[in-house]
């Protein structure tokens, strides 16, 4: 397996600070970087719907000087026909130099990543995480706040399937000095598994409340996400959740002044119109930060892929740590659910608790 990017975590907290300095000379001197692709390919499969994080990708690699290739659709592509994540990853390598993937399931751009001869870079799958939507937060974050770190974060509204906050989670608790208040209807609060790995792991202070007021005067960053209606089971529950939180400017009322907005897009009605014009208000500017962040990402991992080029390493679960073969994993969303023929491995960890190596998810799940 190429140096990939499935998981924020795989970076360490020095390649983000060095993502964002390259991000930033990028847009301090874009000509500087007209040509660094030139030759290359970046292959985008999105067995989902997305605007921003496909367009930003491809218009990353053509601002690169690269080429970029894609398939239309999920309906379009040879997975309509049955074929497994795996092969479409072996496949698309023999034509591409990296891999940018979205897909409904989690753990999905883990498999494609362990079975692909290129980077992989997951694009967001299923309700699991969205690094890159993370790296064009943390961009927004540094050049709005001027620091990743003391902050007091408020992330607000589907924080169970919205991948977007697990991996900002992952990201910002690796930041010295930041805590957390988790808004969300008692249905929708973060997984165990993120409070777990980022939070408690650390003794980071959160507290998850249903009332987005309460807090409201101590925020410097509020985190809006949408309700993700696609991830549920049952649609009458998103019916009854869906206008848990609209964000209207009488409920800025009492926030900082300096207060900076964040969402990842795309919004339904949790953030009214009314506040797009407050100089609060970020996830515009977010949009146009994730695109150099996605420049600068691209850029690392083809340097890397270059130093051991068609070598893919192959990924090695033989460590005592895991387990074959014994449990199944319980979570209806992860990628072992439709693709029968994947190997079942688990991966026990220092506190006993046994996970799924793709989606996370437990066997009790
Ligand atoms: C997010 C996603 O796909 O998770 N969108 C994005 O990539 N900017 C958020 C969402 O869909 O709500």
């Amino acid at each position: 397996m190429k140096r990939s990017l499935i998981d924020i975590t795989d970076l360490n907290t020095d390649e983000l600070e060095e993502l964002i300095r390259t991000a930033t000379d990028i847009i301090e001197d874009p000509k500087k970087y007209a040509h660094a692709c030139d030759g290359l390919k970046l292959a985008t499969m999105f067995f989902e719907p997305s605007t921003r994080t496909r367009m930003s990708f491809e218009a990353a690699m053509y601002e690169l000087g690269g080429h970029v290739i894609s398939t239309a659709s999920a309906d379009s592509s040879s997975a309509a026909k049955g074929e497994s994540v795996a092969d479409t990853a072996r496949t698309v390598s023999c034509y591409a130099d990296i891999i940018a993937m979205r897909h409904p399931k989690e753990g999905a751009a883990y498999v494609a990543a362990v079975n692909a001869t290129v980077p992989v870079i997951n694009a967001g799958d299923g309700g699991h995480s969205h690094p890159t939507q993370t790296l064009a937060d943390l961009l927004t974050i540094r050049r709005e706040k001027g620091r990743l770190g003391n902050l007091t974060v408020g992330l607000c509204g589907d924080l169970k399937f919205g991948r977007t906050v697990h991996s900002l989670i992952n990201a910002l608790a690796r930041c010295e000095g930041n805590h957390f208040y988790l808004i969300s209807p008692p249905e929708l609060k973060v997984p165990s598994y993120v409070k777990k790995a980022a939070l408690k792991s650390r003794a980071i202070p959160y507290i998850q409340t249903e009332d987005m007021l309460e807090f409201m005067p101590e925020l410097d960053i509020l985190y809006m996400t949408r309700i993700q209606r696609e991830r549920f089971a049952e649609p009458d529950e998103y019916e009854r959740l869906k206008d848990s939180y609209i964000l209207t400017p009488a409920k800025l009322e009492t926030a900082k002044s300096d207060l900076a907005i964040l969402h990842p897009l795309p919004r339904v009605n949790e953030i009214s119109v009314a506040i797009d014009d407050d100089p609060r208000a970020c996830y515009f500017k977010q949009v146009l930060y994730g695109k150099y962040m996605r420049m600068a990402l691209i850029l690392k991992l083809l340097k890397e892929a270059e130093t051991d080029k068609g070598v893919a390493r192959k990924v090695d679960f033989s460590g005592p740590e895991y387990i074959h073969g014994e449990h199944v994993c319980r979570n209806p969303r992860c990628i072992t659910a439709t693709e029968q023929e994947l190997p079942r491995i688990f991966r026990r960890e220092a506190d006993g608790t046994i996970r799924c190596v793709y989606c996370e998810g437990r066997t009790e799940e």
